[in-house]
């Protein structure tokens, strides 16, 4: 298969890189000579990866194209092009709706929206996938679990619910940094965070039947120190204000979403 990426910036980078480390990576990867930083250290990096002259080219060289710019500019990127009734043209692009895309990439009717994520470089990308045809969730499954979801509404809220990576991090900071001021130096204590929570979330797949409130219930011994922790937290309202932030963010999905994408 030869696949197209236009727009090369972090997740089509890491999508590259995942790709071309996979068991079944493609045969040829082009990509739109925007961001040359980006394009042209990616073909330095992997022989089966070429730069193309411009976006249309990587169309035409392509069966499938991944379109990996951000919303603000998805639509005018959209409209310059030309599509084929046989392309396979799978967005990656946040908010952008399957009819909008239909619309502008006429008459190409294989359709998909995805939410990789960064970790695709590591072949560790959970992707949702919508709709979930058989090619689109193929690709996604070379770079990690691909999850197919049923409607636009549920890819919209994987969109949202994959937003807590920064907040993610800023968690593992706040850890970090208070063993920082009981004296650890920051490097051990970065480490120890750093493995700490990764091997919570083995437990976690190690034991699919259970639910997360369950985990924490097994894991809050009653009168211990994780069960002060959870409750000192949930008396402050923590775990409900990550309700209401992501809420807002799909609002700002569904605002975005009947717009140009702004
Ligand atoms: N980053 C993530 O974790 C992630 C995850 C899932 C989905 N997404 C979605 O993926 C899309 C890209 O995100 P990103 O984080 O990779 O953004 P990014 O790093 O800014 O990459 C976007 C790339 O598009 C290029 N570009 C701009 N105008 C173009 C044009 N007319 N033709 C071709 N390329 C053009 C930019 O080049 P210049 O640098 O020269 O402007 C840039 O290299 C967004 O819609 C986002 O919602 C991102």
């Amino acid at each position: 298969m030869r696949l197209g990426f236009v727009g090369v910036g972090s997740i089509a980078s890491a999508m590259v890189a995942g790709l071309r480390a996979s068991t079944d990576p493609p045969s040829e990867i082009v990509l739109s000579p925007r961001n040359p930083a980006a394009a042209s250290g990616l073909a330095a990096r992997f022989p089966e990866v070429v730069v193309a002259g411009s976006n249309q080219e990587v169309l035409d060289r392509c069966e499938m194209a991944v379109l990996a710019v951000r919303p603000q500019v998805a639509e005018s990127v959209l409209r310059e092009l030309r599509f084929r009734e046989s392309h396979h043209v799978i967005s990656v692009v946040a908010t952008f709706t399957v009819e909008r895309l239909r619309g502008l990439a006429a008459p190409s009717v294989k359709i998909a929206r995805a939410v990789p994520l960064p970790s695709a470089a590591q072949l560790q990308s959970p992707t949702a996938v919508y709709p979930a045809d058989e090619a689109a969730m193929g690709l996604f499954e070379r770079v990690g679990p691909a999850f197919a979801v049923e409607t636009e509404e549920q890819i919209n809220a994987i969109g949202a619910a994959s937003s807590v990576v920064a907040s993610y991090f800023a968690f593992a900071d706040s850890v970090t940094s208070w063993l920082v001021q009981r004296g650890l130096s920051a490097h051990p204590a970065r480490d120890y965070v750093s493995r700490m929570l990764p091997s919570l979330q083995e437990a976690a797949a190690h034991a699919p039947g259970l639910g997360f409130r369950a985990m924490a219930t097994a894991h809050a011994t009653p009168g211990g120190l994780n069960e002060q922790i959870l409750r000192h937290l949930e008396s402050q309202g923590l775990f409900h204000r990550i309700h209401d932030a992501l809420d807002e963010v799909m609002l700002r999905v569904h605002q975005r979403s009947q717009t140009t994408g702004e």
